[in-house]
């Protein structure tokens, strides 16, 4: 298996469901309260794709990376240094026998991504185990399963490749003649689509030829964690799923990220984290807009919204995008504060909406001086992709990558254009692309 990741190198996506500060919005949604974190170990980090991201979104917290395989490692390395990080280390180790000098250490939080349901069944209790040894008393871990029963069409889908392919190329040409050959049913057939829109060749290897791979229940995970002591917080079910309508889709997921804490505190009510967010939506009306109730995803799924709190909430975000609104702005229009805290509550478990600690410093106007978030200008981290502040990947052209990298605040728009050989209508258009996907700077 070592062997087969440096063959076919996993990149993770960095994630908003995958953020720390997501897992203390959801714990605080629940009733539980929230620890600030300080700093951070992931298990089986690979190429450091979202820790290294996740370090420089956090200048003053502290980084651990840990993998097996010694090329990832290497070149997670070389990425830190490249990005200037110095509150990251990365080390090459198993997780189930942690060197001596983080034997002493315990963290805040534990991130532990496409490892669990990855490995050999025998080694998952160890993952748990040391996720219970490593947290500090009031830490919490994040960790990704695949997730039954939803998994079950991809789990047939990797059975039937199993047998018959053995490189990515193989999974290809078959997953794409799903339509028309004895592969069965709508949902495989939606599935196969699904994976093939987004499959690299480590996804491919990794997700479907994996001869480890399996998933589990959430009731069987909780079992597995609670006889570690681990409580186990799935921010899609318990109370929150109750009475939401949109969420009815959970056991549909095909992967899902549990949050496991060591101890429940209940919420002191007072001190309220939602009321200190600000949010953003990627949704967008259609129909009646002055008072819309349909809304489409940013996949082009159409959405329907009774609740007139809810929608007013949701048009007020999506003309701000891509700024975020404070809880207090959006208490202006809709008076009632318990009220817009429980549609942010509704629509953030239903993943309509995101919410941040902090503003998200961006702009929907482009200035003289136009300047990307730092982060999307270090071009090593992920090559073809940039990371924007919402945490997610977008991709752009090599001309709008070229771009964006001489709009540092301090050249002109004609600057630009000037260095980059392009009229000034061509880079207007550029900009606007940038903006829209996040990456422009107030
Ligand atoms: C599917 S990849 C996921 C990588 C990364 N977390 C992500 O989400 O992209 C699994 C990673 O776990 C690492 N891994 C597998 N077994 C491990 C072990 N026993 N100890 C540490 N890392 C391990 C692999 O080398 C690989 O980088």
């Amino acid at each position: 298996m070592k062997k087969l990741y440096e063959k076919y190198p996993f990149t993770a996506r960095p994630s908003y469901e995958r953020h720390p500060d997501y897992a203390r919005l959801m714990l605080e949604l629940s009733g539980i309260e929230a620890p600030i974190w300080q700093n951070c170990l992931e298990l089986g980090c690979g190429r450091g794709s979202y820790l290294n991201c996740l370090a420089k979104f956090n200048p003053n917290k502290t980084f651990v990376g840990i993998d097996i395989n010694k090329p990832a490692i290497e070149e997670a390395q070389t990425i830190a240094k490249d990005l200037g990080l110095e509150n990251i280390t990365f080390y090459c180790e198993d997780f189930a026998n942690l060197k001596s000098s983080l034997k002493t250490t315990f963290f805040d939080t534990i991130l532990t991504y496409g490892l669990y349901s990855w490995i050999e069944a025998e080694k998952r209790g160890r993952l748990l185990e040391v996720i219970s040894e490593k947290l500090s008393p009031k830490g919490f871990a994040i960790i990704s399963h695949n997730l039954l029963p939803g998994w079950k069409a991809r789990g047939e889908i990797a059975e039937i490749l199993k047998e018959s392919c053995q490189t990515p190329a193989q999974v290809r040409a078959k997953l794409s003649d799903v339509g028309s050959s004895s592969f069965h049913g709508l949902r495989l057939s939606e599935e196969a689509t699904n994976i093939l829109s987004e499959a690299s060749d480590g996804f491919i290897v990794h997700e479907l030829l994996n001869a480890n791979l399996d998933a589990t229940s959430s009731y069987d995970f909780r079992i597995e964690a609670e006889k570690l002591d681990l409580h186990v917080l799935d921010p899609d079910s318990e109370k929150l799923l109750k009475g939401i309508p949109e969420l009815t889709g959970f056991e549909a997921r095909t992967i899902r990220n549990a949050i496991l804490l060591k101890e429940r505190k209940p919420l002191n009510e007072k001190k309220s984290l939602i009321d200190n967010c600000w949010f953003t939506t990627k949704f967008v009306p259609g129909g009646n807009l002055e008072q819309p109730t349909q809304f489409f995803s940013p996949n082009g799924k159409e959405y329907y919204f009774k609740d007139k709190a809810v929608q007013n909430i949701l048009k007020q975000l999506a003309a701000a995008w891509p700024r975020s609104l404070s809880f207090e702005t959006l208490c202006e229009n809709n008076k009632e504060p318990n009220e817009v805290r429980k549609s942010l509550q509704q629509l953030i478990t239903g993943r309509t909406i995101e919410g941040f600690l902090k503003e998200l410093p961006l702009t929907s106007t482009i200035s003289d001086k136009p300047k990307a978030h730092e982060i999307s200008q270090n071009p090593s981290l992920f090559p073809g992709l940039i990371t924007n502040p919402r945490f997610e990947f977008v991709k752009l052209t090599p001309g709008a990558q070229d771009a964006l990298k001489l709009c540092d605040g301090t050249r002109t728009r004609k600057e630009i254009c000037e260095e980059l050989k392009v009229s000034k209508e061509d880079l207007k258009t550029l900009l606007e692309l940038a903006t829209e996907m996040a990456l422009i700077e107030a």
